[in-house]
């Protein structure tokens, strides 16, 4: 309950942050992770975008049915604004959207956050048709460069605590999560990409982009204070991202059984 409440008044009042930081992260070939999510999105197909905040992922798939679902209102009214929809203001639990009623669900860094994990994976699953897909993204720790470890190492210690999600134990249990869901693994990568820190309002941007729940302000500042130098420095912040892909498997009274 305080992580929802903590997330409520987060989003309400940095809208649009996560697509402000990581559309400015890139890796070494100018990717950014919205793009590597739609590289490994199947062609075609009805899109349920859950968890869609200010609707990033709707560029690349607004040539097909979609749907975007968030909890924030201020993050749906940002996706409004850039034309994205249609949008529905639902929670992970229980989605609008008919058993088998869409092809494929996005997620971009949502399923460390959505509680309880194995609940919205029940209801991803329930709402994908029978061989759909779940292409989704969350922050991960690796893989990092050697510098990498002392820019973090000093966000870490500036910050006086470590940065954790809600779902990072369930995630380390994922294959076993996705098929008692209906769901089977298909892919599960690692890949780096970099914020690069060029000013200080780069800086708080990044600082503010990160959940702190419970953080004392004289952490939040001397975090700040830390990334400013590193701007003056034109460093990277790391941002390591996993991305998952699974399929829906068959419900199990729509298989046949041998006789
Ligand atoms: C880190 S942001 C990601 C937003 C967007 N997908 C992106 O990548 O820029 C997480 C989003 O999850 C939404 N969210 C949090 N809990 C949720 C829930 N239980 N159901 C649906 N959305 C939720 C938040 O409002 C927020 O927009």
């Amino acid at each position: 309950m305080a992580w929802q409440r903590y997330l409520k008044e987060f989003h309400d009042q940095n809208a649009a942050i996560t697509e402000h930081v990581l559309g400015r992260c890139a890796d070494r070939d100018g990717r950014d992770p919205y793009g590597w999510l739609l590289e490994a999105v199947p062609p075609g197909g009805r899109v349920l975008d859950l968890a869609c905040g200010s609707a990033p992922l709707w560029p690349g798939l607004r040539d097909r049915p979609y749907l975007g679902a968030d909890t924030s209102p201020a993050e749906l009214a940002v996706a409004r604004r850039a034309g994205a929809g249609p949008l529905v203001r639902a929670d992970a639990s229980a989605l609008p959207v008919a058993p088998g009623g869409v092809d494929v669900v996005v997620c971009s860094m949502g399923l460390m956050i959505l509680t309880p994990l194995s609940r919205a994976l029940a209801e991803i699953a329930r709402v994908l048709a029978p061989g759909g897909v779940l292409v989704a993204t969350v922050p991960d720790r690796r893989p990092l460069r050697p510098l990498d470890l002392a820019v973090a190492g000093g966000l870490l210690a500036a910050l006086g605590a470590g940065l954790g999600y809600p779902n990072d134990r369930a995630l380390r249990h994922l294959p076993d999560l996705l098929v008692q869901a209906g769901l089977r693994l298909d892919g599960d990568e690692r890949h780096r990409y970099g914020y690069r820190l060029r000013s200080a309002e780069d800086a708080d941007r990044f600082a503010s982009s990160l959940y702190l729940p419970g953080l004392p302000p004289s952490r939040h500042r001397r975090a700040r204070k830390y990334l400013r130098a590193l701007s003056r420095l034109n460093v990277e912040a790391p941002v390591p991202i996993r991305r998952i892909v699974a399929q829906r498997t068959a419900p199990p009274d729509a298989r046949t059984w041998p006789s």
